[in-house]
Formats: C-alpha cells, sequence, structure tokens
C-alpha cells in the first residue's frame, strides 16, 4: 500500500488521540522541511478536520470531519487484506459500477469503492437505491475466494452474517436478517446488499458485494413511498453513528467470516445465520422471477436455499426472491 506523506500526517495526528504531535518529530520522522509539514497540515485542514497548534508542543487534532475517506477508515482497520486499497469518491454514480470495473481490470482482492453519494444506486431486482449524501455507507468491495460459481451465492448470506455483527457491536442495536440478505431493525429495512459475479463455468474471478447501510439519516430522507419500511441507525438509536468506524468494522467481519466459509465451508456461516434471521418460522410471500408462493419458511439448505412449506403441503426451494414477511405461522 503506498500510503502519502499526508495520510502519514493525518495518521499520526489520530493516534495521538488529542495529544500534541511535534512538528519537528513530524519533520524528522518523514525526513521533510518543517513548511512542507505545514503545508500537508493546510491541507487536512482544507478537508474539514480542526487542528490546533499549541506553542512548543506541536499539533493536537480537535476534531475530525464525518467523511468515509480512506484517511478515516484505514485508523480503525484490522484487517489482512479487506480495504487495504480504497478508491473514494465525493460523489459517483454507482460504486457498483465502477468496482465491476475495477474488478474486470484486475484490481486486488478486497479493493473497496467507496462514495458519500450516489446519484445512481442499484439495488437488487432493478431496483434504485436512495443514497443521501453523506448519511450512509455506500461501498463495494471486490473479493477474489478461491470457491467454483455455483457457491457463490453463498456469500451474500456470508455478507448479511458480517454486517449484521458489525452493526451490533458499533451500536448496541439488535438486527436481523430477512433472507436472504436484507438487514432490518424493527422490522424496518436498514441495509441493502447486492452481490455480483465475474466468474467464467467452473472458476470465480471475483464477487462484488455491494453494501448500502442507512446510517445519519433522518425518515424525512426517505421517500415517502418508503417511510414505512425503511429506517436508518440514528433513527433506530437516536445518535449519530461514526461512519468510518462502522466501515471498518464491517471490512473486518466481511474478512473473518469470508475467510471462515473458504476454510470450513457454510455449516459455521448457515449456524450464525440462523442465529440472526427473523424469516424461519414465519409465514411469508415469495415472489420469484416466475410466480408468487405463500406458506411457511421452514429453514435455509446447505446450499442457502429458503425452503417453504405452501398451504398444500408442498415443500418448495426458492432460490431467489423478494420476500414479504406475513407474520406468525
Ligand atoms: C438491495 O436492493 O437491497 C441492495 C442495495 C445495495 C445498495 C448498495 S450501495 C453500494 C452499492 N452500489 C450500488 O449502486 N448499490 C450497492
Amino acid at each position: 500500500m503506498n500510503i502519502s506523506i499526508k495520510e502519514k500526517i493525518l495518521s499520526q495526528l489520530i493516534n495521538a488521540k488529542g495529544e500534541p504531535v511535534s512538528g519537528q518529530k513530524l519533520a524528522d520522522e518523514l525526513n521533510i522541511s518543517r513548511t512542507m509539514i505545514w503545508k500537508h497540515l493546510k491541507s487536512i485542514e482544507e478537508d474539514g478536520y480542526v487542528i490546533e497548534a499549541i506553542k512548543k508542543k506541536g499539533y493536537v487534532l480537535q476534531s475530525i470531519p464525518d467523511i468515509v475517506t480512506p484517511e478515516q477508515i484505514i485508523p480503525n482497520l484490522n484487517t489482512k487484506q479487506l480495504g487495504r486499497t480504497i478508491d473514494y469518491y465525493t460523489t459517483c454514480e454507482s460504486t457498483q459500477i465502477i468496482a465491476a470495473d475495477k474488478a474486470r481490470e484486475g484490481a486486488p482482492h478486497g479493493t473497496v469503492v467507496i462514495a458519500e453519494e450516489q446519484t445512481d444506486g442499484r439495488g437488487r431486482l432493478d431496483r434504485s437505491w436512495n443514497s443521501t449524501a453523506n448519511k450512509g455507507i455506500w461501498m463495494s468491495v471486490i473479493i477474489r475466494p478461491a470457491i467454483s460459481p455455483q457457491f457463490a451465492a453463498q456469500f451474500t448470506l456470508v455478507s448479511a452474517v458480517a454486517i449484521t455483527q458489525a452493526i451490533q457491536e458499533v451500536t448496541n442495536l439488535t438486527p436481523e436478517i430477512k433472507w436472504p440478505n436484507d438487514i432490518l431493525i424493527n422490522g424496518k429495512k436498514v441495509t441493502g446488499i447486492l452481490t455480483e459475479l465475474q466468474a467464467d463455468m467452473d472458476i470465480v474471478h471475483s464477487i462484488i458485494i455491494g453494501i448500502g447501510v442507512n446510517v445519519n439519516q433522518e425518515l424525512s430522507a426517505f421517500e415517502e413511498s418508503i417511510q414505512k419500511t425503511a429506517t436508518s441507525l440514528k433513527i433506530e438509536n437516536g445518535e449519530e453513528i461514526d461512519r468510518s468506524l462502522l466501515a471498518a468494522k464491517i471490512l473486518y467481519y466481511l474478512e473473518k467470516y469470508g475467510d471462515l466459509y473458504v476454510e470450513n465451508g457454510f455449516k459455521p456461516i448457515k449456524i450464525l445465520w440462523e442465529s440472526h434471521n427473523c424469516t424461519i418460522g414465519k409465514r411469508i410471500r415469495a415472489t420469484t422471477l416466475r410466480e408468487t408462493l405463500e406458506g411457511v419458511a421452514l429453514g435455509i439448505t446447505n446450499d442457502g436455499v429458503l425452503e417453504i412449506k405452501l398451504d398444500s403441503g408442498e415443500i418448495r426451494g426458492v432460490y431467489s426472491a423478494d420476500i414479504h414477511l406475513l407474520g406468525k405461522n
């Protein structure tokens, strides 16, 4: 990873946790003049950071802007590969499109594309995804697991488990997963995941995991048509959440559970998914491309397929569908 001098200075200020960092020490360590240090500090301030200069002591980071730049995410990151390359945009059409192009061009495993705002965010089933500026996590992660294409869909469930765990840790809220990978809090959708596959018949080239988390929106940020079904973490727990910390935690759990899946198969993921799910045992309506099925969700198979017991008693497996929870069976 190529870290710029500006990033190194910022990283030192962040790691000092409110203690002064000496300008001379920075200059010596980075082998540049005090004037250059001062110029980098000005540039950091232009990005929205507030830095106080204390005579004879050094520079103290007083406040950080609410942005999801690599400089903000990387100090919180505890991963080997995921998020070690981050491509950041203040605005873009869709991180998913950029990530797909990058994956085709050979971007390494773990590359992240993240934006403050998407003007054409994409959802599942060709829907659009509301991506308000500076309020959510809109990111796409390129992974290159050594698995065959038939198992790629299971990564959707791996991602749902990882994000649920990250939200739980950062907020103390208790999210639930609606099959396959919608994350709900108090029955309302807070996160959507869109996984796309680039593969040949027998080999996965990459999986692009598109993650949209509603973090700090007020209810009015959502279109009226979805205000009853969508929510944000802030609406649910009443406080602003540090988006870069949450993004780093998501990447941490995505790496952890992704590795667990590749090494030990779907079984441990299935157990975790089941422990967070709110679909099994409920009466549901499943709308697939071909038909609409109503019945009781029995569980997921070892391939992640949802099994539904229809009113006729017949048991059907669903690979991909839009699920509507109808209540208890
Ligand atoms: C869903 O419909 O539930 C999936 C929504 C996925 C949204 C994310 S935001 C980041 C990435 N870029 C996109 O355009 N979509 C995904």
